[in-house]
């Protein structure tokens, strides 16, 4: 996307609001859409860009905003004193260098994509305006600033809602906090800036005012409303979400996949789906999925943090947690759980099984009812299996513990220690029958409750 552009371009992403309209103890921007923090989606966006430098602006003691920042160039805003003092605040770490172009983008505006960001440049540098801002329509336009144009159509000025005069209030292009402004200028307009408003705050959106008073040129390029929501409260992440959820669909199915009920299918932002792969309704994708070829996974499965081969079948009802590898062709059925597990070609599990901290060979066939006993309330162990293995059913292998090539363990057994290559350990009690004794039971009884 570089090549479009030339000249220096830095991007100010601002983070340090502290949302209270969410009512939450994590900062705004580190809530998440289609499992990544919003601030995460708005930087990977424009990265895309390839800029000379991102600055994220964080407030105090914002830890989380800090660590998902990096490794671009945080700068501090140690007041929440409003947007324009937030961009302020960047002045001390922008690098020497003078920038052609400085992209401001809020942080809380996650669906926006690097294509309509990369109009914006364009258009700057086309009119040659000091200042480009994004624009949506938006019916009913709530609280976001409105965008008023002059006769020629170019922006005269942004007003706040919280300013706007009944008649600016009906104006229905809005401000979606995205601007780009000609470098060697912005700090000066910042400068400016008061806070002598509703909120006593210093509103960014004034710098056009500003520069429409010494006669400089700002231009609007628009962009659907879907793209630029704004997100200050739960219902507008909720908001996001579903645009986003629909988005990631859509591009699932253009790439080949399945999906047989579009609507119940929740991916992460990062889902990796191969051609031909088949979901079926009431999956859900967390973070860190990648699926092979002609994968299919079946109703009510949870998936996060799994590598999943060709050809594989997963479901329904199976959760495959954090660290969970499937090679070709594995088949995993329901109430089966994974967490941290290795799981070689071919190898099944198909009925109500927990492997946990393990590795399981190729062709091995893991047994209704197994669980790898990996927790002893202090440390975690792991249980290895070798190929074509055959573990009973209701086995529990109380790791840690290794199981060999071709070794079986009798259904019921409690394995508490290695078995060899094709061994078969029992680990049970053994079964006795009394002949006529139930009969007796109950004859015993019946005397005893008829009295
Ligand atoms: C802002 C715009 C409004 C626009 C809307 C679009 C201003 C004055 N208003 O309003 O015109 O329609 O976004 O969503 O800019 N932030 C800081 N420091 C601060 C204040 C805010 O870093 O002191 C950050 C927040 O973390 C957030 C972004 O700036 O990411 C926007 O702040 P927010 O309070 O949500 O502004 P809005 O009221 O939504
Ligand atoms: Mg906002």
């Amino acid at each position: 996307m570089k090549a479009a552009m030339s000249g220096r371009l830095a991007v100010v992403i601002l983070a340090a609001g502290k949302g209270t309209r969410m009512k939450s103890d994590l900062p705004k921007v580190m809530h998440e859409v289609a499992g990544k923090p919003m601030l995460r989606h708005v930087i990977d966006t424009c990265a895309r860009l390839s800029p000379d430098q991102i600055v994220v602006v964080a407030g105090p003691g914002m830890a989380s905003v800090e660590a998902a920042a990096r490794p671009h160039v945080l700068a501090h805003q140690l007041e929440q004193r409003g947007t324009g003092h937030a961009v302020g605040c960047v002045r001390p770490v922008l690098e020497g260098g003078r920038f052609d172009e400085v992209l401001v983008v809020y942080g809380d505006t996650p669906l926006i994509t690097a294509e309509t960001l990369a109009r914006m440049v364009e258009e700057r540098r086309r009119s040659e305006a000091a200042i480009v801002v994004l624009g949506m329509r938006v019916a009913p336009p709530n609280a976001y600033g409105r965008l008023v144009l002059d006769a020629d159509g170019n922006l005269d000025a942004i007003v706040e809602a919280a300013e706007a005069s009944a008649e600016t209030l009906s104006v229905d292009l809005c401000n979606s906090g995205v601007m780009v402004i000609d470098g060697s200028i912005l700090f000066a307009l910042i400068d400016r800036i008061t806070d002598d408003n509703s909120k006593g705050e210093f509103y960014l959106t004034d710098i056009v005012g500003i520069a429409r008073g010494d006669g400089r040129l700002a231009r609007v390029v628009e962009a659907p409303a879907d793209e630029l929501a704004g997100v200050n409260s739960r219902a507008d992440l909720a908001a996001a979400e579903a645009i986003l959820q629909q988005r990631l669909r859509t591009a699932a199915m253009a790439g080949g996949a399945t999906l047989v009920d579009p609507a119940s299918v929740f991916l992460a932002a990062d889902t990796v789906l191969g051609r031909d792969v088949v979901i079926g309704p009431h999956v859900v994708f967390g973070p860190g999925v990648t699926v092979g070829d002609g994968v299919q996974i079946r109703s009510f499965s949870h998936i996060e943090g799994a590598q999943i081969g060709a050809g594989a079948i997963i479901g329904p009802f199976a959760r495959l947690r954090p660290g969970t590898r499937l090679a070709e062709d594995v088949h995993i059925g329901n109430f089966v759980e994974l967490k941290n597990a290795d799981v070689g070609r071919g190898a099944k599990a198909n009925h109500l099984t927990y492997l946990g901290d393990a590795t399981v060979g190729a062709g091995s066939n893991i047994g209704a009812g197994t669980i790898t006993v990996n927790y002893d309330g202090f440390g975690k162990y792991r249980t290895e299996i070798g190929e074509r293995a055959f573990i009973g059913s209701n086995s529990s292998l109380v790791a840690p513990i290794r199981i060999g090539d071709g070794a079986m363990t009798a259904a019921g057994s409690v394995v508490t220690h290695d078995v060899e290559a094709d061994a078969i350990a029992i680990g049970r009690a053994h079964q006795v029958n009394k002949p006529g004794r139930a009969a007796k039971f109950r004859a015993i009884k019946r005397a005893k409750h008829t009295k």
